[in-house]
């Protein structure tokens, strides 16, 4: 079994019980600090006796400016690592700062707090610690990660959540990308994560570390502003016919490989899933996806019965996000570009 599929696997059986390490959640807060000031910040699937993300935030309160720090624990009241799910009640914790002066987080600093019911992030109890929060930041459990993000939407919060790569096509997940309200955050190394957890790691890959599940495909969405987003990605590729062909079911071409998108096409072109963690919305539109359907029927070609996989000469390729470039006439990109007349 490769680690997406461990993963995969887990999903299905509903578990959830992955741990996010501290070194991941530093090196992805790093790059929006200054977003923090002033904030309320909610963990809402973290035990926050437990939650890294809780700990980290508690102890670098004064640094982020913070102004509250609340965290909901699902179901166990266990003080230990892996939720059991024993209990159906459960608490939340609230830290607003060093009251005492000594620089550390003590235990009398940080309130306790019953829930009434399990903790579950669509409780009503919880929705309400929701809409005091500001920005909420979390792994949450990866089988309910369609309704986490369209809670978070519906109540306009700003985010930094940690997700699976196969969520950014999710039929209700990527229109969010297509509206810009979300994208990817600056990520994991080669997009692999170590998570603490009890579940045997049976991933094929060498790097088994004791108490921990190797998953790959992992990454951060978000709504917080992030610099590697506003970077352009710099192409060098010329279009051609034999190099980037047309494929048999959408009127567009195929681009194998995110680095040769042609910089001088300005037609649909289909790219693989990679391309979202280079996306600059001001060098690309997003047309589309082939896998959800949600791609403008003018893109569809009607010959073809299936739309929801892209084939090129009859050989069906790996799922394609569906992107153009930004006509921007000050843009010498677009000046020369070949572009086909029928995409527009
Ligand atoms: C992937 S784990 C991550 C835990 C923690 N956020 C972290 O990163 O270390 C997801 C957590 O969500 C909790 N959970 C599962 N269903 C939940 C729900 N409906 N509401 C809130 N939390 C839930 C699980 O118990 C689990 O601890």
């Amino acid at each position: 079994m490769n680690d997406t599929t461990v993963l995969h696997a887990a999903k299905k059986a509903k578990r959830d019980e992955f741990y996010t390490q501290r070194v991941d959640i530093e090196n992805e807060l790093r790059h929006y600090k200054q977003q923090f000031n002033g904030k309320i910040v909610l963990c809402n699937c973290d035990d926050p006796r437990e939650s890294e993300f809780f700990k980290y935030f508690a102890e670098n309160f004064e640094a982020f400016g913070l102004r509250r720090l609340m965290a909901t624990c699902y179901k166990s009241q266990d003080v230990d690592l892996f939720s059991l799910g024993t209990s159906e009640k459960a608490i939340y914790q609230v830290y607003e700062g060093d009251i005492n002066g000594n620089l550390t987080v003590d235990d009398d600093e940080i309130g306790v707090h019953e829930l009434r019911g399990d903790g579950d992030f669509r409780s009503v109890e919880c929705i309400e610690l929701l809409k005091q929060a500001d920005i909420v930041v979390t792994n949450p459990p990866f089988s309910l990660f369609r309704e986490y993000v369209a809670q978070l939407v519906k109540h306009d919060k700003k985010f930094l959540i940690i997700g699976h790569q196969n969520a950014i096509t999710y039929k209700e997940i990527f229109p969010l990308f297509m509206q810009n309200k979300i994208w990817l955050g600056f990520g994991f190394r080669r997009n692999c994560a170590h998570f603490k957890t009890r579940y045997e790691d049976v991933a094929t890959d060498q790097d088994h570390r004791a108490g921990m599940i190797r998953v790959s495909g992992v990454m951060w969405f978000t709504n917080l502003d992030v610099k590697k987003r506003h970077e352009t990605m710099p192409l060098y590729k010329k279009y051609s016919p034999e190099e980037f062909p047309r494929y048999d079911n959408y009127d567009a071409i195929n681009v194998n490989v995110t680095s040769d998108i042609p910089y001088d096409y300005d037609g649909v072109m289909g790219v693989p899933i990679t391309f979202m963690d280079k996306y600059n919305p001001e060098q690309f539109e997003l047309m589309g996806c082939s896998d959800n359907g949600i791609v403008a029927d003018v893109y569809k070609l009607p010959h073809f019965k299936r739309h929801n996989e892209p084939y090129v000469g009859g050989k069906k390729l790996y799922k394609r996000i569906f992107i153009r470039h930004r006509r921007n006439p000050a843009n010498p990109v677009h000046a020369n570009s070949a572009s086909s007349a029928s995409l527009r």
